[in-house]
C-alpha cells in the first residue's frame, strides 16, 4: 500500500479519486504541486484494458497504465486475480449492449480479486480477503480496482480461482432461468441450444442434479463425437448437432424422455426453430442470447395448436430487482458446488499479456474455444 506523508513540494502521480478515466487519459502523470502537510492512501498503479470508442474489440481495446487513485474511508482496494471474456463484454464495447459505461472505459463487468487496502471506515474486509464484485459491476480487466466497500462481496477463500471469477454471469443465469418460468418437477425434461456454452453446461449440471432430462443442441464441427462425449459426462441426457435433426419428427429421436415443456435459446436462427421443434404442447422457450445474430422465426401453427409461449431472461434486470438480494446466497451455493466438483466447466486461463491473443479466442477468430480467462497474475 502506498501511504504518503507530503509536506513539502513533491513531484507525484495525482491520485484520481475525483477524476474521470477521460481525465486519466488527458492528465499529465506527474505534476508538482505545492501541498499542506496531509495523509492519503493511494492504490499501486493499475494495468488495464481500455477502450475510447465503440467499436470491433480488437481494434479498440488497448491495454495502458493507470495511476494510482485514493482509497477513501469507505473504499476497498482490490487487486483483481481473474476475469473472464464474456460474449456480453465484446458486446458493450463494441456499443451494443443496452447498459454499458461511458467511454473512455475499462473492459470486463465479473471476476474475482484480494483485498490489497482498505479504507479507515470499511468493516468486514481485510487485507488477503477473496472478493468478488456482487452484482458485478464495470471495469474489472485490470489489476487493482477501488471501489465502495458495498460493491465487494467476501467469498470463500478456498474457491477455486477461475470458478469465482466466473460464477456470476452464466451459471446464476442458469440457474434462475432453471427456476423462474416453469415448475419442473424430477423426471420432466428441459432442451436448450447453444449447450457447449458456460449457460449451456450449467443448465446442463444443474438440471441432472434435480433428476431433470436435458436434451442439448450443437453446432456442427469437426470433432462433435468428442464435444458430445464431454457434455454427456457433465449429465446430458442427449446431444444432438443441428445437422442431426434435419428431420421430420424430432421428437422420434427421443428414448424415454418426456416431451420437454421448457426450452433454452441462446442462438437464435434455425438451432432456436430446433429448440420450439422439440417442445410439447403449452411449452415456453425462454431467450436469453443472440449467438448467431439472426432472428426467431415461428410458425403460425405452432402458436395455434401447440400454443407456445416465447419469453426472455436478462440476468442483468433480474439482479436489479428486489430478488437481488438472494444473489450473495446463490453465489455462495454455486461455488459450494463448483468447490465439491459439482458445476464445472471448460475454461483457459491466459496470462494478462496474452490479453490480445485471448479476445481473439473470444471473438470467434480460431473456431469454438473455451471460455477465456483472463489470470492477472501469471
Ligand atoms: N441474458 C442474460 O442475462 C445472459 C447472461 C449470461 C449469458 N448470456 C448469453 O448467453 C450466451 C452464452 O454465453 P456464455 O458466456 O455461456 O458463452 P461462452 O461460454 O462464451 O460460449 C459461447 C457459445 O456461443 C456459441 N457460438 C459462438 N458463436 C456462435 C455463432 N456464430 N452461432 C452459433 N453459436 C455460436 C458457442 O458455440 P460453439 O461451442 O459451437 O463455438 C458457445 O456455445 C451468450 O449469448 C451470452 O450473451 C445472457
Amino acid at each position: 500500500m502506498a501511504s504518503l506523508v507530503r509536506s513539502a513540494t513533491l513531484r507525484f502521480l495525482k491520485p484520481l479519486r475525483n477524476l474521470t478515466l477521460n481525465d486519466a487519459f488527458n492528465h499529465p502523470r506527474t505534476q508538482t504541486l505545492s501541498v499542506r502537510a496531509f495523509s492519503t492512501t493511494l492504490s499501486p498503479p493499475s494495468k488495464a484494458v481500455v477502450y475510447e470508442q465503440h467499436g470491433p474489440p480488437d481494434r479498440v481495446t488497448r491495454v495502458i497504465q493507470l495511476p494510482p487513485v485514493e482509497v477513501k474511508e469507505n473504499d476497498v482496494c482490490v487487486k483483481m486475480l481473474a476475469a473472464p471474456i464474456n460474449p456480453s463484454d465484446i458486446n458493450r464495447i463494441e456499443g451494443v449492449y443496452p447498459v454499458r459505461p461511458q467511454v473512455p472505459a475499462v473492459g470486463g463487468y465479473e471476476g474475482v480479486g484480494e483485498v490489497h487496502s482498505v479504507g479507515s471506515a470499511v468493516k468486514g474486509l481485510l487485507p488477503g480477503d477473496l472478493v468478488i464484485p456482487s452484482p458485478p459491476s464495470f471495469g474489472t480487466w485490470q489489476t487493482h480496482i477501488v471501489k465502495d466497500q458495498s460493491v465487494w462481496y467476501k467469498i470463500n477463500k478456498n474457491s477455486p480461482l477461475e470458478y469465482a471469477a466466473t460464477i456470476t454471469v452464466n451459471p446464476l443465469t442458469a440457474l434462475r432461468m432453471l427456476e423462474d418460468f416453469v415448475t419442473l418437477n424430477k423426471g420432466d425434461a428441459i432442451v436448450q441450444n447453444g449447450a457447449t456454452s458456460i449457460v449451456g453446461q450449467c443448465i446442463i449440471q444443474l438440471a441432472h442434479h434435480r433428476g431433470i432430462h436435458n436434451i442439448n443442441i450443437i453446432r456442427d464441427r469437426t470433432g462433435s463425437d468428442e464435444v458430445k462425449e464431454k457434455l454427456k459426462n457433465l449429465g446430458a441426457d442427449e446431444v444432438f448437432t443441428e445437422s442431426q435433426l434435419e428431420v421430420k419428427n424430432v421428437k422420434g429421436l427421443l428414448s424415454g424422455i418426456p416431451e420437454p415443456a421448457l426450452g433454452f435459446n441462446c442462438v437464435g436462427g434455425n438451432a432456436a426453430s430446433l429448440v420450439l421443434k422439440f417442445l410439447g404442447r403449452g411449452g415456453t422457450m425462454v431467450t436469453y442470447g443472440g449467438m448467431s445474430k439472426k432472428p426467431i422465426t415461428v410458425s403460425t401453427t405452432s402458436f395455434i395448436f401447440k400454443n407456445l409461449s416465447l419469453r426472455g431472461f436478462w440476468l442483468q434486470n433480474w439482479m436489479s430487482t428486489e430478488k437481488a438480494k438472494e444473489c450473495r446466497v446463490l453465489i455462495d451455493s454455486l461455488l459450494d458446488l463448483a468447490r465439491e466438483g459439482k458445476l464445472k466447466y471448460e475454461m483457459e486461463l491466459v496470462p494478462f499479456d496474452n490479453f490480445n491473443a485471448a479476445l481473439d479466442k473470444a471473438l470467434g477468430k480460431q473456431g469454438s474455444q473455451p471460455k477465456q480467462v483472463i489470470n492477472f497474475q501469471l
